[in-house]
């Protein structure tokens, strides 16, 4: 039978809609606008889309968000000058450093310049340590928007065997610690595979949930998935004119139970929990 589609961008509606509201009644309460400030530097066409859309998302959800361009020649000192007005700037209360940054700039160094107060992206080294021992501040987006794809799928995550395919700061790394957590949508038994594992096939198979995040078009074929697995595709890649992920979707989706499209998946989910986390990081500025 195949797989049952899970449609990211109607849970990411949903969850827009209901942040909409909790949004509204935030600004009820305390006369302050969420706020989100995004820095984007060089001319990278995919970042200034992405960037685009998390833009619009905010505003659809009355979330105010201000756009810092800069160009491909700014250099480490300017980025960190920019993000020193940005921490000390009472009206901004989240920013987001679009990645990747010019091939000149040390991003470790410019993202944790980022007060953690303000790290809607859960990058910062004091967010990612209080996130891995389970008293997150922030989640990171694209890992939680998994999460949540998992939950509202009714996935049988606790006990259940989840291999992250990638080991990313952005998202394999954090999402395979999100998923050992106690809690909902966790208590996995969680598998790390990345380019230098051995018998990586051998190892998907066993899973019962596969997240794949390693940036290589169609690399998990039907042979690697378990029959009745729930995939996760976390991959964008352009092949051609076209968007591909991780999974090779097709085959795949005659083997899996449930599983993501591309696009329609992972990525609408990325932004929605991106803007959640500009409110909590409105709702820390006013504790
Ligand atoms: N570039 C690709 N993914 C991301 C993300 O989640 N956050 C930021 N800031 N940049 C990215």
């Amino acid at each position: 039978m195949a797989a049952a589609i899970i449609d990211g961008k109607a849970v990411a509606a949903q969850l827009r809609s209901a942040l909409s509201g909790e949004v509204s009644k935030f600004v009820d309460a305390t006369n302050v606008q969420p706020h989100l400030a995004a820095v984007l530097a060089g001319d990278d066409p995919a970042s200034a889309v992405y960037v685009r859309n998390k833009q619009k998302a905010c505003d659809a959800a009355g979330i105010r968000s201000t756009l810092h361009r800069l160009p491909t020649e700014i250099t480490e000192d300017g980025l960190l000058t920019l993000i020193s007005q940005l921490n000390n700037d009472p009206a901004v209360h989240g920013i987001l450093v679009q990645l990747p940054l010019p091939g000149h700039v040390r991003e470790q160094v410019v993202l944790d310049a980022v007060t953690p107060l303000k790290d809607v992206d859960c990058f910062h080294p004091e967010n990612v340590g209080l996130m891995v021992q389970g008293r997150p501040r922030f989640l990171p987006c694209t890992p939680h928007g998994v999460q949540q794809l998992l939950l509202t799928s009714g996935t049988q995550v606790a006990g259940a065997h989840a291999v992250v395919l990638g080991r990313s700061e952005i998202v394999g790394k954090p999402m395979a610690m999100m998923l050992v957590q106690r809690g909902e949508a966790a208590d996995a038994t969680v598998t790390i595979c990345h380019s230098r594992t051995q018998g990586l096939a051998e190892i998907t198979r066993q899973a019962d949930i596969i997240v794949a995040a390693i940036g290589k078009p169609r690399f998990v074929t039907a042979d690697m998935v378990k029959p009745g697995a729930v995939v996760i595709d976390v991959g964008i890649n352009r092949v051609g004119d076209k968007l591909v992920g991780d999974v090779d979707y097709g085959p795949v989706t005659e083997v899996a139970s449930a599983i993501t499209p591309v696009p329609g998946g992972v990525g609408p989910m990325t932004i929605a929990m991106l803007l959640q986390n500009t409110l909590t990081a409105a709702k820390i500025s006013v504790t």
